[in-house]
């Protein structure tokens, strides 16, 4: 089973889109397992999942110290594909993991139940640095950080880049970081501008494209449902998972057999 967290310390950059493009993509021939660990809820909310009554999802992987994520999740409209739902309530865990400690790691421990069920499992992570961040970081295997190609979003990129050095320090376990430049738009200056800086300053890191401004991935909800995948940006994805699988190969070379599979 690998495991990829989707960040970056800045909303709107595209994490939940990436996603749920992604796991689309995985589905076709894995079974793939997505948690929405946004207490906003996105993924959730694409899926259709109702706000009330609250959905049972990732905020019992920390009250409840649920030893498997196996009873948490539910069937999507995408064969192989299930979902962990997220909670307005995930906002409020801050408070908690002061006064509770081994939190960090309670994500990783849920994943341990589910090893067997899941080929790969994508982490939609909020854009803060908070305790959820950290429980993604802690238990991935691949940090994949969408980052939107514009001249503030390159920022908040350095902070991220820190934080996953900070997290890979501490747990003494590699964490394969991945760049995708998204919702680029190529005829303006300072997306073009943008992009240059991130293949000059993050070489190595970052895919050598780019996923374009496409109107057929705004609706969160249609990626979502189960009709096909078409357009610009849906073809960019699948070239983006093409280079993350080389690239998770190459850096984990026992994997590479299972993700041809
Ligand atoms: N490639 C794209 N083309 C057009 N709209 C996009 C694209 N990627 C994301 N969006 C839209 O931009 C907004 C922010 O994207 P989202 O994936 O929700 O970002 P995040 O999860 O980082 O907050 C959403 O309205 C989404 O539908
Ligand atoms: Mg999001």
């Amino acid at each position: 089973m690998r495991v990829w967290a989707i960040a970056n310390q800045k909303g709107g950059v595209g994490k939940t889109t990436t996603t749920l493009c992604l796991a689309r993509n995985l589905a076709d021939d894995a079974r793939v397992l997505v948690v929405d660990l946004d207490p906003h809820a996105s993924l959730t909310r694409a899926f259709g999942v109702p706000r009330q009554p609250p959905p049972i999802g990732t905020h019992e992987v920390f009250v409840a110290q649920t030893p498997s994520l196996d009873g948490l999740s539910r069937t999507t409209a995408i064969e192989r594909l299930r979902l962990v739902a997220a909670q307005p309530a995930l906002a409020t865990l801050e408070r908690r993991s002061a006064t509770q400690p081994g939190l960090g790691m309670a994500l990783q421990r849920a994943l341990g139940g589910v090893s067997e069920l899941y080929d790969h499992v994508l982490l939609d992570c909020p854009p803060t640095l908070s305790l959820l961040m950290v429980n993604a970081l802690a238990a991935a295997d691949c940090l994949v950080m969408p980052t939107q190609t514009d001249p503030l979003a390159l920022h908040g990129l350095a902070d991220m880049l820190r934080t996953a050095d900070m997290v890979e320090r501490s747990r003494k376990r590699p964490l394969m970081r991945a760049i995708l430049p998204t919702l680029y738009d190529g005829r303006t200056g300072s997306g073009r501008q943008s992009l240059e800086h991130l293949y000059a300053g993050y070489e190595g890191l970052v895919w050598s494209d780019a996923i374009p401004v496409d109107t057929r991935l705004r609706d969160a909800r249609s990626i979502a449902g189960n009709g096909p995948l078409t357009g610009r940006g849906a073809e960019a994805y699948r070239s983006a998972l093409a280079w993350l699988h080389t690239r998770m190969a190459a850096a984990v070379p026992d994997d590479s057999a299972a993700v041809a599979a």
